[in-house]
């Protein structure tokens, strides 16, 4: 579905002197330097998947996205969306294709949600049984019955993102651009987006590029991720494996026994385990990685030698796994997986 290849794309930033002597010397000679956003990315995405986008502010998400949906024109390098050029052929591409800018509004800012539906309905030519379909799909699944007669301006950042949403969603499109559809929303609005954007993905077979900050919008709808840093790709690959290739994937939490008062590894463990005692009293810390030891194992050896009163086993989140990829950096496209 789409097809990105080596493309690259660098903004020319213009510099100014302060004051007013600094705004007449610029109208005379304006300096600038050149800033690469993206500098020689190539992935391809089949149709259907949900692909998570991320990277740390500045890295260069929105550049691809906008060069994705046809907003930008790279430098060098080609993107193909169902056989479109999208940057080439605006107006085609256009007809297939969603998007959500998290900061920026598609909507008629002045006129009820219903009627900029409306008008949607005529820009895509879209018949008027799948536009009631859609439109009763939306209302049940994003709540928008109460919005539809309010106008834009009037609504909360999380209402507005509901109608957003169903905006991208309505003309049936083949590829949806997310770009951080879930910024600056309570838990229960993402919640509902979350599941729209699955059952929309479902149902219709939507290719989903998802670019965003909160990593529980990952965990829950992307099965691959992409992470771009400083403008190149450092890892295309599914998620469980790039939660496995971290050092430490899983932490047993232990709680000895009140009579247990020291506490070593035993020695078998020195290599897979790493041991963090917390200021609790009596409760452990245990990183390891599940492919290395499993929790079975670990737990035997420490039941051999002490009294155990409790523990459990939780994995490490994506955060934690990102951070440490950031700090770390991988080698470039370090891809895991069948990509
Ligand atoms: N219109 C522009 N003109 C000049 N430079 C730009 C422009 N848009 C982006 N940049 C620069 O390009 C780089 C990449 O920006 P981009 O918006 O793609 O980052 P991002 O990954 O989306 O970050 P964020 O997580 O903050 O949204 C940044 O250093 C930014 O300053
Ligand atoms: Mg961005």
């Amino acid at each position: 579905m789409i097809e990105v290849r080596n493309i690259s794309k660098q903004y020319r930033l213009f510099e100014r002197d302060p004051g007013l002597k600094g705004a007449i010397k610029a109208l005379f000679k304006r300096k600038y330097i050149i800033k690469k956003a993206v500098k020689d990315i190539s992935f391809s995405i089949p149709k259907g998947e949900i692909v998570g986008y991320i990277g740390s502010n500045g890295a260069g998400k929105s550049t691809t996205i906008k060069m994705m949906s046809g907003i930008l024109t790279p430098e060098s390098g080609e993107v193909k969306v169902n056989g479109i050029i999208p940057y080439k052929d605006r107006v085609s591409n256009a007809k297939h294709i969603g998007a959500v800018f998290g900061q920026r509004s598609q909507l008629f800012w002045d006129i009820p949600v219903q009627e900029s539906m409306e008008l949607l309905k005529h820009i895509y030519e879209i018949p008027q049984d799948i536009f009631e379909r859609n439109m009763n799909q939306f209302k049940e699944v994003l709540d928008l019955e109460p919005l539809l007669p309010i106008p834009v301006r009037q609504l909360s950042l999380g209402q507005k993102m509901r109608c957003e949403l169903a905006a991208a969603f309505l003309h049936d499109p083949s590829v949806v651009y997310l770009d951080e559809p879930t910024i600056g929303l309570d838990a229960s609005v993402k919640v509902k987006i979350r599941e729209f954007v699955k059952k929309m993905n479902k149902e219709h077979q939507t290719t989903i590029i998802l670019t965003t900050h909160d990593m529980q919008d990952i965990e829950e709808l992307c099965s691959r991720i992409i992470i771009i840093d400083k403008g190149t790709i450092i890892y295309d690959g599914s998620l469980i494996e790039l939660k496995a290739s971290t050092r430490y994937n899983r932490t047993i939490q232990l709680e000895l026994d009140q009579n247990e008062t020291d506490f070593h590894l035993p020695s078998r463990l020195h290599h897979q385990v790493a041991v963090e005692n917390q200021e609790i009293e009596s409760s452990i810390a245990l990183h390891y990685n599940s492919l290395a030891i499993s929790a079975g194992e670990i737990m035997k050896e420490i039941m051999n030698m002490y009294q155990v009163k409790d523990f459990t086993v939780t994995e490490l989140g994506i955060e934690a796994v990102v951070q440490e990829i950031y700090e770390r950096g991988m080698e470039p496209c370090a891809s895991i997986g069948n990509y």
